[in-house]
């Protein structure tokens, strides 16, 4: 399964590196086999010692390799991380850095050109999961336009806005319906994100169709990633 930690921005260059180095001990102890993907602020990025089922991705890049783009990162500076994996359409870049959807379209293709693993993530605010299963999936659905769900590096996460950083899960059975939904049209890995922790991992993991989960908030402590990342080792699927 997939488990991954979104840093947002919290970690800086230390404990980053404290951070993945005991990730790193803990899978070579119990011999985890799990994919686990780490997501660190651009400022922490550096090279890891990481083992063969682990990645270091990046929360964001502008989709150019270099240029006049002022604040920005592109793919020749991540280049020199060994970055392969890229998080596109998170809510909190939907939503707080608005970005719209022709640019996370953009952006899709360019990491798509470049042959990286992209989590797209998707999902509905609150008002549209209020009015039901039907208006969330076309909402969700439109998040779909202009992506090309058949990259072979595609992994799909829905994320609620409503259960990001809220502390407020969604239910299992909300999960599974949802991830059924999109299986009738994708192929690829399910993860779902949203308010995951320590102890709702196993039965978000033990929805249908769910490979794994995107983590920010409880994810930040090492021992609590390590906790969760176990969990996956022993979910009995
Ligand atoms: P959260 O964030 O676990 O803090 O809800 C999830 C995410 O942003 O991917």
């Amino acid at each position: 399964m997939i488990i991954a930690s979104n840093f947002k921005t919290t970690h800086t260059r230390a404990s980053t590196r404290a951070f993945v180095q005991s990730i790193v001990d803990m899978m070579a102890q119990t011999n985890s086999k799990q994919e686990v993907r780490i997501y660190p602020p651009f400022t922490a990025l550096d090279t890891f010692c990481c083992n063969d089922s682990m990645r270091i991705g990046v929360q964001n890049f502008y989709p150019a390799d270099k240029g006049s783009f002022t604040g920005e990162i592109g793919f020749e500076q991540l280049g020199e991380f060994g970055v392969d994996s890229v998080l596109i359409g998170h809510s909190e870049r939907r939503h707080i850095l608005k970005e719209s959807v022709e640019f996370i379209a953009q952006k899709f293709d360019f990491a798509k050109q470049k042959g990286v693993e992209i989590i797209y993530c998707v999902g509905e605010p609150k008002e549209v999961r209020e009015q039901g299963i039907d208006a969330v999936m076309s909402y969700i659905w439109e998040q779909f336009d202009g992506i090309d769900t058949s990259y072979d590096r595609l992994v799909v996460a829905y994320e609620p806005v409503w259960a990001i950083g809220t502390g407020l899960t969604a239910k299992k059975e909300d999960i599974e319906e949802v991830l059924l939904c999109l299986r009738t049209k994708l192929s690829c890995e399910l993860l779902y994100g949203g308010s995951v922790k320590t102890d709702n991992i196993e039965e978000i993991l033990l929805a249908k169709e769910c490979g794994g989960v995107l983590v920010g908030t409880a994810s930040w402590d090492a021992d609590a990633f390590s906790a969760m990342i176990r969990s996956a080792d022993t979910c009995k699927k």
